[in-house]
């Protein structure tokens, strides 16, 4: 499994009022469509979200082709809008379950939030990465992003880019190794 995230730098704010705290990013929506996207015809991923995270979910990306919809909830599959949800689950453990029952290779299942649902992640031996968008600026958040320094090592130094007056870079993380 991997992560996808974009957070604030000083306060790891990541949404507000159950959206997006900062202004439209386009170079930032085109990496995070492109890190996600299946890449051929035939292969399939599975997005990985908590409820709050998918009913903010756009309806167009809610259908991509080759898209499994994954939504961790207590609430019935019916009750949820988007309609186009392919399994309800309780836990990350099950979520992660059901995208092997569904052949899913590990690296195209990407987790999206939010915030438990990173947590769960960030503690899951099976997460191997995380795609982390940095923004160096800060804006009113009532959700962040958890703690993942203790788990993940930073790969390369990213470059800065800057959209709509604000700095941001693209940074990749992979699982630190554990050795018992
Ligand atoms: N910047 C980013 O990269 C990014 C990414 C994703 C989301 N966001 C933002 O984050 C906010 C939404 O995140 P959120 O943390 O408030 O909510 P969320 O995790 O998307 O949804 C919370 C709900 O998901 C279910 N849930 C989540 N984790 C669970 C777990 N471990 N076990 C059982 N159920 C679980 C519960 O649903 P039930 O109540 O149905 O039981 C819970 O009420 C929005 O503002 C969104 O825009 C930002």
């Amino acid at each position: 499994m991997k992560i996808v995230a974009a957070m604030c730098d000083k306060s790891r704010g990541i949404g507000m009022s159950n959206g997006i705290p900062w202004p439209y990013l386009p170079g930032d929506d085109i990496y995070y469509r492109t890190l996600v996207a299946p890449k051929h015809q035939d292969q399939r991923t599975a997005n990985i979200k908590g409820r709050l995270t998918w009913i903010s979910t756009k309806e167009d990306e809610s259908k991509a082709p080759g898209v499994i919809n994954i939504v961790i909830t207590s609430k019935p599959k019916e009750s949820l809008i988007p309609t186009n949800v392919h399994y309800t689950c309780s836990s990350l453990e099950d979520a992660h379950q059901y995208a092997l029952d569904c052949n899913i290779a590990e690296d195209d299942m990407w987790i999206m939030g939010g915030h438990d649902v990173y947590k769960a992640a960030i503690e899951h031996p099976f997460c191997s990465y995380l795609h982390l968008t940095r923004l160096f600026a800060e804006f009113e958040t009532d959700t962040s992003f958890p703690p993942f320094e203790h788990q993940f090592k930073l790969t390369k130094d990213p470059e800065v880019h800057k959209e709509n007056g604000i700095k941001y870079q693209f940074e990749v993380y992979e699982r630190m190794k554990t050795y018992q």
